[in-house]
């Protein structure tokens, strides 16, 4: 294990601390003394256009951060990442997940520990895509023959939000006639909701879960196995148990690292689909977890997605970091986070079809990031993982923008947009499309250079309203553009998101691929849940507080 580099040690820190309490930022007046100022701080990644000039940093800062980069070592632990080697020192296990996205026949191959990772990945993807199309084209039918019309997932965290997110997002490329539902939450509603008006006979349930242990996903499983032997009971289609194994059979499969435990749920290994602990859960979406979406979206389509991780993986992998679009933008998250005090990061899709972008963000960069100790275990020596959050624009501007354009903290903010509209569509003579666009321009430009005291006046405005209606700008916003939100452009996105985790984790000296933090909660549920069905002893045994909110509890509940 090498211990990580103390990055507030550094000389680039230190150069950092200086600029930042020298700098007077000014966005304004940069852009005018420095025309070429959007051009030098805009790159291209794969199909990506990211404009990094409205954030509030000089080419000092920029220089800065680039030696921070190198201080930490950072091209190091990336070429570590990709080689296999077990950066994840805390469960001792290598981070591979761009092993799930290379491409058949790409030289050298990857074998780590003696296992061709390449072979084991194409032979899974395989796998998937064979089922996939027995599902897509009919050949796969229930019990009674009938083709699969509904596909039920069945994950929570990262065996729920990548394949949620991707479902949405690409919406156009599903399938008619078939349907995905996703059942996350352990929140019996969850079930009784997703479940409502399906027929058994027609439905699909895929039981995704890297463990095979997680208590929401098999109590989710064990419901829905139960509600579709009812109904298949109840339409007089089987009758006892004899039956009930066929049915399971060809109405359930699983995606896990842990087939045993398949098994033992009584799904048919023969239909189920492996991946490796190599691969974090918020990092699986490209892996067997997307078995939903290759239903959904076809083999075809999910190989562009896979194609568009790739096409971002190489770009992080072999760009020089000057103009290594993961890097600077991780690294302008440290300067935000460290220098700027920035407590929370927006991002703010101008996509509909990207509304679970954000949430899927979430479990990305805080599962990774959110950590107080150093892959060694020590301390960690300055503020690490800020908040994400965001929602798609416009909706957000007429919700919490007010508070990134006039509140009274930094909130820098990631805005995505798209060249080629997915709907066409016209409002009389103005194309629909441009008017929406015309909001993901504006808001940065307000956001940036903001309105000055005089030109409020300017408009006729009354001196007393004239404060409130001042806009300071200096607010740092970054822009990516792709020419269209297709599976490729997909794929690349989410794969710069998870570079951008990783290249900050490098900084702190944080092993961003373990998640120790779920754990307490997880066993304080177990202990408490005797205390919530009324043993007296559990429930002494607990604090106060938690007392009287399972006494309230068990006072108020009448069913
Ligand atoms: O509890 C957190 C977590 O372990 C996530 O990291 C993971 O994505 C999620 O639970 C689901 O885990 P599994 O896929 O093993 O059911």
């Amino acid at each position: 294990m090498t211990t990580p580099i103390d990055p507030t040690e550094t000389t680039a820190w230190e150069k950092l601390s200086e600029l930042e309490l020298h700098m007077d930022p000014d966005l304004r007046r940069w852009f005018e003394q420095d025309p070429q100022r959007a051009e030098r701080l805009s790159f291209t990644a794969a199909d990506l256009f990211v404009d990094l000039s409205k954030n509030l940093v000089t080419d000092d800062i920029v220089a800065a951060l680039l030696d921070l980069a190198q201080e930490v070592k950072l091209t190091e632990r990336r070429d570590a990442m990709f080689a296999g080697e077990r950066i994840n020192v805390t469960e001792n296990r290598s981070v591979l997940h761009t092993a799930l996205r290379r491409p058949k026949g790409m030289t050298p191959e990857l074998v780590v520990d003696g296992q061709n990772v390449d072979e084991d990945v194409h032979a899974t993807l395989d796998k998937v895509y064979a089922f996939a199309e027995k599902v897509r084209s009919g050949e796969w039918t229930g019990v009674t023959g009938k083709r699969i019309e509904t596909v039920v997932n069945i994950g929570i965290g990262g065996s729920d939000l990548g394949p949620v997110m991707v479902y949405e997002a690409l919406q156009p490329y599903v399938q008619e006639g078939l349907e995905c539902r996703f059942i996350s939450n352990i929140d019996p509603t969850d079930v009784a909701e997703s479940t409502r008006g399906l027929d058994a006979e027609t439905t699909l349930f895929i039981v995704a879960s890297k463990t095979f242990t997680t208590l929401e996903t098999l109590t989710n499983a064990r419901l829905t196995k139960a509600w579709l032997l009812e109904n298949l009971e109840k339409a007089g289609v089987i009758s006892g148990e004899a039956q009930h194994a066929d049915a399971v059979a060809k109405h359930f499969v699983a995606v896990s690292t842990a087939l045993d435990k398949v098994a033992d749920f009584g799904i048919d290994p023969e239909n189920a689909f492996g991946f490796w602990d190599w691969v974090g859960g918020r990092y699986s979406v490209d892996s067997a977890i997307g078995t939903v979406l290759a239903i959904a979206i076809g083999p075809a389509n999910f190989a562009d997605l896979l194609a568009g991780f790739h096409a971002m993986d190489e770009h992080f992998r072999t760009t020089e970091l000057e103009k290594n679009v993961p890097a600077l933008m991780g690294l302008l998250n440290v300067w935000n986070v460290d220098f700027l005090e920035a407590e929370t990061h927006a991002v703010l899709p101008y996509s509909q079809y990207l509304h679970r972008f954000p949430a899927y963000l979430q479990q990305l960069t805080m599962e990774s990031n959110g950590k107080s100790v150093r892959w060694d275990g020590a301390p960690v020596t300055c503020l690490t993982g800020e908040v994400f959050w965001g929602e798609p624009g416009t909706n957000g501007q007429h919700a919490f923008y007010q508070l990134i354009h006039q509140g009274t903290r930094v909130v820098p903010a990631d805005f995505i947009a798209f060249a080629e509209p997915a709907h066409p569509l016209k409002d009389g003579d103005a194309d629909v499309h441009e008017l929406f666009l015309a909001n993901f321009f504006a808001q940065t430009a307000a956001l940036a250079f903001g309105k000055t005291a005089d030109e409020v006046r300017a408009e006729g405005t009354e001196e007393s309203v004239v404060p409130a209606r001042v806009f300071d700008g200096d607010k740092p916003t970054t822009s990516i553009m792709a020419p269209a939100l297709t599976p490729s452009v997909l794929g690349q996105l989410i794969a710069l998101y998870e570079h951008i985790t990783f290249v900050q984790g490098v900084v702190w000296g944080i092993d961003s691929f373990d998640q120790w933090g779920v754990e307490l909660g997880k066993q304080l549920a177990q202990q408490i849940t005797p205390a919530v069905a009324g043993h007296t002893e559990a429930l002494e045994a607990q604090d106060p507080s938690t007392q009287g909110l399972i006494r309230y509890y068990r006072t108020h509940r009448q069913g």
